[in-house]
């Protein structure tokens, strides 16, 4: 394939609540060899794995010098102080990583993220030099009540609020349909296209179209071998953020090796 988009493909493992730190090391072990070839393909990918946070230090040491980057899975906006159970950005930055995944829909779901708190998250982890992955989309319910592009709107702009050009550029954005996220029900790639189309479209009236034309949309949701092809042959998707997949070596490489 050649390369005709003028975004780099990004496969982000988000591995959520999985693996120990001797499981991180082996399946960075694993994942090496099988994800040699990218930096020479027709369209080589960054390669990013989020894994949980005890898992940070083997995973930078097993990562060091095969230019797969870090994640961390969420972290609090304050840089430092009595917040039981989170950790800054600066923390992140240390323990290796390049990126962090914010405002995921579990987050959202579970431990009461509000597009303001994301707003927050964003402004502190660009000011640190983290690269966000931030993450919105739509519940079932909201889809079928016809509410899918005023709920996108309305996260990508409440959660990039006061965002400088420059920093917006540094986001990269993952669209994961909620009802797709672990079901095995992916969002065609029509569907997914289409909204990622609506997000380019409201990025531009945000920040300009060669903006939007750079900056990458992910997909995530139920990304499996088997469907990663049909997703990326469409223009508007420059990658996915994968849960379940990214946990086995062999499948996350077919990912990246797509
Ligand atoms: P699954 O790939 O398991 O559906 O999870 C998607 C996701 O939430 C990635 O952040």
């Amino acid at each position: 394939m050649t390369d005709s988009s003028p975004r780099r493909p990004l496969m982000a493992a988000n591995w959520k609540m999985h693996k120990t730190p001797a499981e991180t090391a082996e399946f960075l072990a694993r994942l090496q060899p099988l994800v040699a070839a990218n930096r020479e393909a027709a369209r080589p990918c960054d390669i990013v794995v989020a894994p949980p946070f005890p898992c940070l230090p083997a995973a930078a040491a097993a990562a060091r010098g095969t230019g797969i980057e870090l994640a961390g899975q969420n972290m609090h906006w304050e840089s430092h102080g009595a917040f039981t159970g989170e950790v800054s950005a600066a923390m992140l930055l240390a323990a290796g990583c390049r990126y962090v995944i914010l405002g995921h829909s579990e987050r959202r779901q579970y431990f009461g993220e509000t597009d303001a708190t994301v707003n927050r998250k964003l402004h502190a982890a660009l000011a640190a030099g983290l690269t966000p992955i931030f993450c919105l989309g739509e519940t079932l319910a909201q889809r079928e009540a016809g509410e899918t592009e005023a709920v996108l709107r309305e996260q990508l702009e409440r959660g990039m609020l006061g965002l400088a050009p420059a920093q917006a550029a540094v986001c990269v954005i993952a669209y994961e349909p909620v009802w797709a996220i672990g079901t095995g029900k992916t969002a065609t790639p029509e569907t997914a296209a289409e909204a990622h189309r609506y997000l380019r479209r409201r990025l531009a009236l945000l920040y300009g179209e060669a903006a939007a034309a750079a900056q990458r949309i992910l997909y995530g949701g139920s990304v499996k071998p088997d469907n990663i092809r049909g997703l990326m042959a469409q223009p508007d998707i420059d990658g996915a953020l994968v849960g379940g997949a990214s946990l086995d070596p062999q499948a996350f490489a077919a990912l990246v090796n797509f």
